[in-house]
């Protein structure tokens, strides 16, 4: 599969899975990439953008940040977009984030909220990220670092393999290339980019039992299920996972956070470009 079929492929992913993602990751994945708008000197920003922007969760919060700027959600995937259109007014656009409709030095800010490791050329991104930045623009991204299997994810998965559930085609997978800080800073002087800083944090979500299940049952596989089928995946997980501790039902990851800018002096007057 080359980058472009396999663009497309994580695309579909997305567009197929909005709902889901919707309901069951974005309000989580929110307040962690907010926590990168903290960092970023957004505002007098005039035009900021939210590249893969999903169903356009963290937008009110870059709007909030950048009271004065355009900021518009792009997104390859329409059934991500169609849920961002529906949420919020303001631009949203169909791009692929590694090749950019956008012209040269277009922008002040620039995030990349979770969308990196799904991208077969994240350094084609970044790349692309420099040209359409000003110069003494500012890009943040936040991506997955390393994390561990909730006990409750690994008893779930038996019960499906056991019974012959088919796991999830696969998409682009990229978290190696960029789950630490170190690689996000190499990524980004590779790309032009000057790093500013990068750091981790955790992502902690903790659920119960029947909040495991709703999970479990609404973001993976099982959802494709006929209805019976399901009921018995999870009369099976009931009894199997009665026992668990508490600690088995919680999902935690580090999170890595990287902010970079464009080289180059920000004009004085942000009106000086102007003809
Ligand atoms: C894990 S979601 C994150 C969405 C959003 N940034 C958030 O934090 O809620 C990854 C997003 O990247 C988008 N995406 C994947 N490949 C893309 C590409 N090549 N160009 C633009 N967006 C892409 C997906 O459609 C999806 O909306």
């Amino acid at each position: 599969m080359d980058d472009r079929d396999a663009t497309r492929r994580v695309a579909a992913h997305y567009s197929r899975d909005a709902e889901a993602f919707a309901r069951y990751w974005a309000p989580y994945l929110r307040p962690k990439a907010e926590a990168l708008l903290d960092r970023l000197p957004l505002a007098e920003a005039r035009v900021v953008l939210d590249l893969g922007t999903g169903t356009g969760a963290l937008l009110p919060s870059i709007r909030a940040a950048a009271p004065r700027a355009l900021v518009v959600g792009t997104d390859l995937a329409e059934g991500m977009l169609r849920l961002a259109r529906a949420g919020a007014p303001g631009p949203l656009a169909l791009m692929d984030d590694q090749q950019l409709a956008l012209l040269d030095r277009c922008a002040d800010g620039a995030l990349l909220s979770f969308v990196l490791h799904r991208l077969p050329d994240p350094a084609a991104a970044l790349g692309e990220v420099a040209r359409v930045l000003r110069p003494g623009g500012v890009v943040g991204t936040v991506t997955w670092g390393h994390g561990r299997r909730a006990e409750a994810g690994r008893v779930w998965d038996a019960i499906l393999a056991a019974r012959g559930v088919p796991s999830e085609p696969s998409t682009v997978d990229n978290h190696a290339l960029v789950d630490q800080p170190a690689k996000l800073r190499a990524l980004m002087l590779g790309a032009g980019l000057e790093p500013l800083e990068a750091w981790t944090s955790t992502y902690e979500q903790r659920y119960d039992l029947e909040g495991w299940l709703d999970f479990a049952i609404g973001s993976g596989v099982g959802r494709r299920a006929a209805p019976e089928l399901r009921q018995e995946y999870l009369r099976e997980a009931r009894q199997r996972m009665a026992g668990l501790s508490p600690e088995a039902y919680v999902v935690r990851s580090e999170v890595v956070y990287a902010v970079a800018r464009r080289r180059g002096a920000r004009p004085l007057d942000p009106r000086a470009n102007e003809p």
